[in-house]
This record gives C-alpha cells, sequence and structure tokens, in this order.
C-alpha cells in the first residue's frame, strides 16, 4: 500500500486548503486509506527545524507553497531543500493572489527534482491574497468551490497517471512555465507596516501564528520588522481585528492589486506523459 504525505507551508492556510483538495482526489483515485496520509504543515518554525525520514517509492508526495514575488517563500524553499528521496512522485502546487505565478511553480520543480523527486504533476492554483481584507477583497474568499473542485480533479488525474505509469522513469520531464535564471525573490525584513489597537487582549494567537517568530509578545505584539515576511497570517488570525495594516507602502500595493488583478484567474495544471 503507497502512503501520502502532504508537506506544505502556508501561513494563511490557503495553500493547506488546496492541497488538502488535490490529496483528496489522489486518494481516491489511487484508493489509499485515511490512515495512509500524513500532512507535515512546515509553516511554524519549530517544524522548519525537524528533519523528515527519507522517502521512497512506497511514498506520494504533495509539495506545496505560496508564490511570493514569483517565487517560492525562502523558508518554504529552504525546508523543501532538505528532503531527500528516491524514485518518489512528487505532486507540486503553487497557490497565488490572482497577480501571476511567474518562476513559482518551475522553482517548486527544479528544487523537488534535486531531493530526488520524480515530480509528476504541477498546479498553479489561486487563493485569497495574503494583503486582501473586506475593504481591499484581492482575490477574496479563493480558493472556491470550483477550485476546489479543480484541485480534486488534478488529483485524481495525477492518480490516474501514477496507476497507469509502471516505471517512472519512462515517464517525460513535466514541463511547467517559468524562467530560469528566476526573477529576484523577496529577502527576509518588512516595513513596519502592522499596527496594534486598543482591541487588543493579549490573547497570544498573533504570535503563535507567525511563521517567523516576528512578534514580540513582551512589547505588545509588536511586530519585528526585520523578521517579517509580510505573510499576514497575524492579521488574518487575530480574533478581535486588533492588528490592522497601517496606510503606507504594503497598503498601498494591495490596492494597486486590487485595481490591476481583478480579473479572476483560472487553475493551471501541467502533467508528465508516459514516452
Ligand atoms: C510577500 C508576499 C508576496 C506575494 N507575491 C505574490 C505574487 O507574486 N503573485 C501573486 O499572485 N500573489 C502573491 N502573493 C499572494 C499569495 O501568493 C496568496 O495570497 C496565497 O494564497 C497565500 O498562500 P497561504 O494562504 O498559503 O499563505 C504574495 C503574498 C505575500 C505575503
Ligand atoms: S491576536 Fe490580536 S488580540 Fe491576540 S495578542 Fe495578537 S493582536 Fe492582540
Ligand atoms: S509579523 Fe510578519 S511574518 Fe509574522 S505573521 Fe505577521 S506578517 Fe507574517
Amino acid at each position: 500500500m503507497k502512503k501520502i504525505t502532504l508537506i506544505y507551508f502556508s501561513p494563511t492556510k490557503t495553500t493547506e486548503t488546496v492541497l488538502r483538495a488535490v490529496t483528496q482526489g489522489l486518494a481516491q483515485s489511487m484508493e489509499i486509506s485515511g490512515s495512509e496520509i500524513t500532512a507535515v504543515n512546515v509553516t511554524s518554525p519549530k517544524l522548519r527545524d525537524t528533519m523528515l525520514a527519507p522517502l521512497d517509492d512506497n511514498d506520494i508526495v504533495l509539495l506545496g507553497a505560496p508564490v511570493y514575488a514569483g517565487r517560492l517563500p525562502a523558508d518554504a524553499a529552504d525546508f523543501f531543500k532538505k528532503l531527500t528521496a528516491s524514485n518518489t512522485p512528487a505532486i507540486l502546487t503553487v497557490v497565488y493572489g490572482n497577480r501571476e505565478y511567474e518562476d513559482a511553480l518551475l522553482e517548486l520543480k527544479d528544487v523537488a527534482a534535486a531531493c530526488g523527486f520524480t515530480p509528476v504533476a504541477g498546479g498553479a492554483f489561486i487563493g485569497e491574497h495574503s494583503f486582501a481584507s473586506t475593504d481591499i477583497p484581492v482575490a477574496l474568499n479563493r480558493p472556491d468551490e470550483n477550485d476546489l473542485k479543480q484541485a480534486e480533479d488534478f488529483g485524481k488525474k495525477s492518480g490516474y497517471l501514477l496507476k497507469k505509469t509502471k516505471d517512472l522513469k519512462k515517464l517525460s520531464t513535466l514541463e511547467v512555465p517559468g524562467n530560469f535564471p528566476y526573477k529576484e525573490g523577496m529577502g527576509k525584513g518588512a516595513p513596519d507596516f502592522i499596527k496594534v489597537t486598543d482591541l487588543c487582549t493579549n490573547c497570544g494567537i498573533c504570535a503563535a501564528a507567525c511563521p517567523t517568530e516576528a512578534i514580540d509578545a513582551e512589547k505588545g505584539f509588536a511586530t519585528i520588522a526585520a523578521d517579517c515576511i509580510l505573510c499576514c497570517a497575524c492579521i488574518k488570525a487575530c480574533p478581535e481585528q486588533a492588528r490592522l495594516m497601517k496606510d503606507g507602502p504594503i497598503k498601498d500595493k494591495a490596492r494597486w492589486l486590487n485595481e490591476t488583478c481583478s480579473t479572476p484567474k483560472s487553475v493551471q495544471t501541467f502533467f508528465a506523459t508516459e514516452s
């Protein structure tokens, strides 16, 4: 019996939601039961310090990450690069906020191949933009029902491809859009773009949600700008809406995205073929 392992980085959980739908379709087409499915969420910095056991041909791995500036978030890429695999099929998912995904899916494919995976399928899905709010609704509430149906179908098709493929080495190389050298990625560090209002109850939920430990509980849950990756997980996790985006360059960028990228984009999927 094959095992499915999902490994993902997902500060605001859209990647996680898409990946779970892909997994559902894959498990269905491959007749793999829930007890053989393991989810490894490497959004938390502590989990990114752990090492996973080497993966082999009994495993099917789904790798998922959001798109940051047309690339993988550095924290996700750095963790994925530590994986080791041998003859293990990989299904690759990136989720972007309705602008573009540029080199992110290609980068994920290249990272996976360098770890020893055989990339068999890749998909670019749309998720609510990290910078979105009800006032600035960039791709608000995506993935929607239709996106998740397509994610499930992508998983199913990947499963059928794996079922009929006797030898992974006979598959063609997976082709996905993107350019190498990749476009320049983001470094760590952000403008001080979050304010904490009087509604704060000191519950600590924002600090627990932060993937880079960039919130100082001792200083009124202020953001440590040098460690912040702009993911907005803290803003979206705050139960009191006490964490808000300040006026400034990031809010301006959100407004620009809302004006420029308002036409909903469609899911794109790619598969290796039997040669
Ligand atoms: C720093 C940063 C950079 C981003 N860059 C892009 C981008 O280049 N293109 C795009 O369409 N969306 C971009 N997004 C939006 C995210 O890819 C999108 O919201 C995604 O659904 C977030 O995934 P998550 O919910 O798993 O965190 C960016 C978000 C952040 C925080
Ligand atoms: S999650 Fe909101 S209410 Fe809780 S500590 Fe953070 S800012 Fe304050
Ligand atoms: S402080 Fe920065 S890195 Fe941490 S959750 Fe908030 S936006 Fe993300």
